[in-house]
């Protein structure tokens, strides 16, 4: 899968999502991804991308020229699915990820300042995303944070070791807590069942932390994870 990030501030993704499992992925080609200047594209003789806002208020917008320019360098005549980030946009979830997973190639554009000139938003958005009710400096890390969240479901980017199968979220549930060597650390044993060696006792242990910590920790998501055993059951019935 192809990621393009489209920014003012390239070195900041660049660097960040080349190491470990990313950088093993892209090694592979796996997946590539490019962080594309904004400012390369732009047609003001003095380099400039930003100007005031018309209507007044504080701060400069990113202007549509370049944004859209750098978009079509990328695209070309094709039409490529093409991310926002934004405070304004849904919220990212597990399921979104998966959903953008399964596309070829990906467009990540990154605003600063107060943002960008909405008629390119118009033109090349598919899809506004945030990752969290709070505003950062500019989309960067919301781009890096979206491209990695993604790329580990691309087939293979993942080994057997580090399979998303029993991880958070999986089933709604959050995951279960875990324990490695030695058996007893500050006091503290690893729970006796997880040495019995018997795998149903195992599993069932399991599932039932995985519902008291998603119970404690995310009350919203324990209610929906009930709501959808209901429904299982009343199938089954
Ligand atoms: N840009 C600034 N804040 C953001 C957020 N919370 N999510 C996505 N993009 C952003």
């Amino acid at each position: 899968m192809k990621f393009h990030i489209l920014t003012l501030f390239p070195e900041m993704v660049q660097h960040g999502l080349a190491t470990s499992i990313l950088g093993r992925a892209a090694e592979k080609n796996l997946i590539s991804i490019d962080a594309v200047n904004i400012r390369d594209y732009t047609q003001d003789k003095h380099g400039k991308v930003d100007d005031y806002t018309y209507g007044g208020g504080a701060g400069m917008l990113m202007q549509a020229q370049p944004v859209y320019d750098a978009y079509r360098a990328v695209a070309g005549e094709k039409k490529i699915r093409c991310v926002y980030l934004t405070p304004q946009g849904e919220p990212f979830t597990q399921k979104k990820a998966k959903e953008l997973s399964g596309e070829e190639e990906l467009v990540l554009l990154c605003g600063h300042y107060e943002g960008i000139d909405e008629r390119v938003l118009e033109e090349v958005v598919t899809d506004y995303i945030s990752i969290g009710d709070y505003v950062l400096t500019g989309g960067e890390l919301a781009a890096m944070v979206v491209v990695d969240a993604v790329a580990r479901l691309v087939p293979e980017v993942l080994n057997n070791d580090e399979s998303a199968e029993t991880e958070s979220f999986h089933n709604d549930l959050l995951e279960y807590p875990q324990y490695s060597r030695p058996e007893n650390w500050h006091g503290k044993k690893v729970p006796e069942v997880l040495l019995s060696g018997n795998h149903k006792k195992i599993s069932a242990w399991r599932r039932e932390q995985s519902e008291r910590r998603t119970e404690e920790r995310r009350p919203d998501l324990y209610a929906k994870y009930q709501e959808k055993q209901r429904v299982i059951k009343k199938l089954s019935a």
